[in-house]
């Protein structure tokens, strides 16, 4: 089974796991990245079913809305039943690394509203202690040197990502080189540095069910 084919597997899976848990005219979070990708071009078979969408990001939105999805602000929205969205690592108590893409504050916001986040993803993103994939951080662009200079005293290396700019107009530091123990303790302690917008880690507000493709089938864990 090629890792396309997994995220297809997986995005099957939540696509069902919305159509039966996602009251009609329910509002759904959308996320951004590969995986988000195969779940939205899912979703357009149960379009009648939602309300509408909220999007984490411009390229999502793009795509929903090229399969006639409805997108909402996320202003105009009281309360969301579920959130899909992929990850970059995932550990075992199902706090995540996330950002590869860039669109970590956007998806932070949106899984800060859902009543429930699914994290859809395969099963190579699935570590007991996340690191090994550097840990994006996102910027605003004065304050990238001291920033940079901080994330260095927490033991990891922070690199520039070259020549991209968030949806929200910032810059992604992501950071090397870290063995993250306690996410949720470090999550807090990279937000405290003034000039960062938002960290990769969700662990403060992790999934509450991962549904993890392998080459066996689609695997379900709760929190
Ligand atoms: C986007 O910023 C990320 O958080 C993605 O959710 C994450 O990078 C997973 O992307 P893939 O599904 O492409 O691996």
């Amino acid at each position: 089974m090629t890792q396309d084919e997994m995220k297809q597997a997986v995005a099957r899976a939540a696509r069902d796991y919305v159509a039966v848990n996602l009251p009609a005219g329910g509002i759904l979070g959308v996320g951004t990245g590969s995986t988000a990708n195969f779940f939205i071009d899912e979703l357009a078979a149960i379009k009648g079913q939602l309300g509408g969408t909220v999007a984490s990001s411009e390229a999502t939105k793009k795509r929903l809305e090229g399969h006639g999805i409805r997108v909402l602000d996320l202003n105009d929205v009281d309360a969301m039943g579920i959130y899909v969205d992929g990850a970059d690592e995932i550990d075992h108590g199902l706090s995540m690394v996330k950002g590869g893409g860039g669109a970590l504050t956007r998806e932070k916001i949106v899984a800060a509203v859902a009543k429930t986040f699914v994290c859809i993803c395969d099963a190579s993103k699935r570590v007991p202690v996340m690191g090994k994939f550097p840990l994006p951080v996102e910027v605003i662009p004065m304050a990238r040197a001291y920033v940079a200079r901080e994330l260095g005293k927490l033991g990891g290396t922070p690199k520039l990502r070259e020549g991209f700019v968030t949806d929200n107009g910032n810059l992604i530091l992501d950071v090397h080189g870290l063995s993250i123990s306690a996410p949720a303790e470090l999550e807090a302690r990279i937000n405290q540095i003034v000039g960062v917008v938002t960290n990769g880690l969700f662990a403060q507000r992790g999934a509450d069910l991962l549904l993890l493709a392998t080459p066996d089938g689609v695997q379900r864990y709760q929190r």
